[in-house]
């Protein structure tokens, strides 16, 4: 269970019913304050529990080639934007060496849908959209992340397109406030509503938390008072913010790919608040992860930075792991045994 004030603060998160899947806030605590380590019991590392009960709910998965269309909502500097392009380029380049961001997203490939397609392999950059004054002000319900997307795909300038792949994913920049944003979600993702957008189309947003709440969105390249003797990890673009975004932005592409409809792949009864693969393993990075603890990352020799996997121009990023629906484990390419 996430969060500041245990029961209760479940019961709010319940209550509130997000229509979206969301990364939540790592490493949870549990009612007492104390850091839950893990899914309930201690001896789970890797997320490996006979409990999960994903499952397939009979709707599609991106099967088709996936287009992402960033839209950058508010400031955001262009080392900020090339770093994050880096990362979506990065995710079907088959030429990175291992473990690549590539490698990673193998796993997310491993889901079907009933036309026993599977998420598709190819992932592009796509076109963008930039909203750099903030059209619809610096401070953002969950519904006006729709609108952003509308007012990007509905533009009399060089409108995002509306393509059988596409997918929309809205960046706010740090000083921009969303809705639960830093207490109860770092991003989500979900579908448009054809009378607000004009079109269904899977989005997601991620914040970038540097301001507001590193520990939180950032983690582990910042890490929240109540974990003793812990250091961040160095991040490794040199920005906390944005390579804690990244993990972010990998954990919703993973989970709108599998579940783009809120019908696909999840665990749980109810689709409004579902457990989705990439919920499975918040918080892993490597082996042995679990809890507080990351797993066994890999060091920049150069830099001193942490990472998991490399990408495109000699980039390295730290992305958290997904669920294995046939090995029932957490899974990476940094892997140390393959289980
Ligand atoms: C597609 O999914 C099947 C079964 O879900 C899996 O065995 C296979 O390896 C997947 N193919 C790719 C290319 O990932």
């Amino acid at each position: 269970m996430p969060g500041p004030g245990g029961v209760l603060f479940f019961l709010l998160l319940v209550l509130a019913a997000p229509l979206a899947t969301a990364w939540r806030p790592w490493p949870p605590r549990d009612a007492s304050g104390a850091i839950d380590s893990g899914f309930g019991a201690s001896k789970k590392f890797e997320g490996s529990s006979d409990f999960v009960k994903l499952e397939y709910h009979m709707g599609p998965v991106l099967a088709a080639a996936i287009t992402v269309h960033p839209i950058w909502y508010g400031a955001w500097p262009a080392d900020q934007k090339r770093t994050i392009r880096a990362f979506l380029r990065s995710l079907s380049d088959q030429k990175v060496p291992s473990p690549s961001v590539a490698d990673w997203w193998r796993t997310v490939q491993l889901y079907t849908d009933q036309t026993t397609a599977n998420v598709s392999a190819t992932v592009a950059l796509g076109q963008e959209k930039t909203d750099a004054r903030m059209s619809r002000g610096a401070s953002l319900s969950r519904m006006d992340i729709q609108s952003v997307v509308r007012d990007a795909v509905t533009a009399r300038t060089r409108p995002l397109p509306v393509d059988a792949g596409g997918v929309y994913l809205v960046l706010t920049s740090t000083e921009v406030l969303v809705e639960n944003f830093c207490g109860q979600v770092c991003g989500f993702h979900y579908f448009t509503f054809p009378s607000v957008v004009g079109y269904t189309l899977p989005y997601a947003w991620v914040g970038n938390s540097a301001r507001r709440c590193p520990e939180v969105c950032a983690y582990p390249f910042a890490i929240p008072t109540y974990v003793p003797n812990r250091r961040p990890e160095a991040p490794p673009n040199g920005d906390a913010g944005v390579d804690g975004m990244v993990s972010v932005i990998a954990h919703e592409l993973a989970e709108m790919a599998s579940n783009p409809l809120a019908n696909a792949w999840y665990a749980g009864g109810d689709p409004s608040f579902p457990t989705e693969i990439a919920d499975l393993c918040e918080g892993i990075y490597g082996t042995g992860g679990g809890g507080a603890y990351t797993g066994q990352l890999l060091t920049d020799g150069r830099s001193g930075s942490s990472y998991n996997v490399n990408g495109v121009g000699g980039r390295r990023f730290l992305v958290q792991w997904v669920w294995d629906p046939y090995r029932s484990y957490c899974s990476g390419p940094n892997a140390l045994d393959q289980h």
